[in-house]
């Protein structure tokens, strides 16, 4: 494994390298399992594999989020350590990336970054594109591998590569949760152990909702879903809602077509925690 802290010395360690296949893995580090499960793949269909570590700051709408983001570079290398010589680690300071002032570019996403995360993170998905968008134009990935864990996210890259005609096949991966079904992320070690143990409720009702299609309407979904939590004395529901998997677009009545999927975000304590399944 080798670790890169700017970005020209790992591109001209690559072009000493016979041209073979490169697997990208972008990630803010404090990594866990979720992320171990994007590289394993990343791994097993490429010849090189680059995970980039790094907090980038044009996503975060909030100074405070910014500086409070768990980061340990330490443990997160010694957990890539065993992935070995195929792995190029990126971990550079935001002027490697972004010269001297971080700022997000523009692009046009339209109703895919103003739903759901989008209607409360403003600038968010612009900072997610525009660093994702410099990664792939740096690096030039045959493949680039993203968690459908933020699946807002994974389609707003669809877009922008669709967009942008980005020579890269990118990668969608399933979400990976503890053995309770909690979702794996890096903000879950924020969670008191009162909160951790009341979160599984999260996927709970994500399940409870889809077993409930077959005998009721989406409204009435959202209803109860909204009740449920309107009475929880640790968790604040943030939006509870089912969308077209690609254009996540709200929907009110199934369809009967395959081709929908249920979010949610909520609130324990300071800790906002997202989450959405196949509908
Ligand atoms: P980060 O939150 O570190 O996540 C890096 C990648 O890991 C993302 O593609 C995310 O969806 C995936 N991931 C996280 N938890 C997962 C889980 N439980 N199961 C499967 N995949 C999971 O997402 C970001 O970083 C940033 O926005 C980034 C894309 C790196 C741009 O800065």
């Amino acid at each position: 494994m080798h670790i890169y802290r700017h970005s020209d010395v790992l591109l001209s360690q690559l072009s000493e390298l016979i041209p073979k296949t490169i697997g990208l893995v972008p990630t803010m580090g404090a990594l866990h399992k979720g992320h171990l499960s994007l590289i394993e793949k990343a791994v097993s269909e490429n010849d090189w594999v680059i995970v980039t570590i790094f907090v980038n700051p044009t996503q975060f709408d909030s100074n405070t989020d910014l500086v409070n983001y768990p980061s340990n570079l330490e443990q997160d290398l010694e957990l890539l350590s065993p992935f070995g010589e195929k792995l190029m680690v990126y971990t550079p300071r935001a002027d490697d990336l972004y010269g001297e002032k971080a700022v997000a570019g523009s692009y046009q996403f339209d109703i895919l970054e103003k739903t759901m995360e989008g209607a409360s993170r403003s600038g968010h998905f612009q900072g997610v594109a525009t660093v994702v968008h410099k990664l792939l134009s740096v690096f030039k990935p045959t493949k680039a591998y993203f968690g459908e864990k933020d699946y807002q996210q994974l389609q707003i890259i669809h877009a922008l590569v669709a967009q942008l005609k980005l020579p890269v096949t990118i990668v969608d991966c399933p979400i990976v949760r503890e053995t309770d079904g909690l979702a794996m992320s890096s903000r879950n070690t924020r969670l008191t152990p009162i909160q951790r143990a009341i979160a599984p409720v999260i996927y709970e009702t994500l399940c409870k909702a889809v077993a409930l299609k077959k005998q009721t309407s989406i409204l009435q979904i959202n209803e109860w879903v909204t009740a449920f939590f309107r009475e929880h004395p640790h968790i604040e529901l943030d939006y509870f809602c089912v969308a077209n998997n690609q254009t996540l677009q709200l929907v009110e009545e199934t369809n009967g077509e395959e081709n929908l999927r249920a979010f949610i975000a909520v609130k324990l304590g300071e800790v906002r925690l997202i989450d959405n399944v196949k509908f």
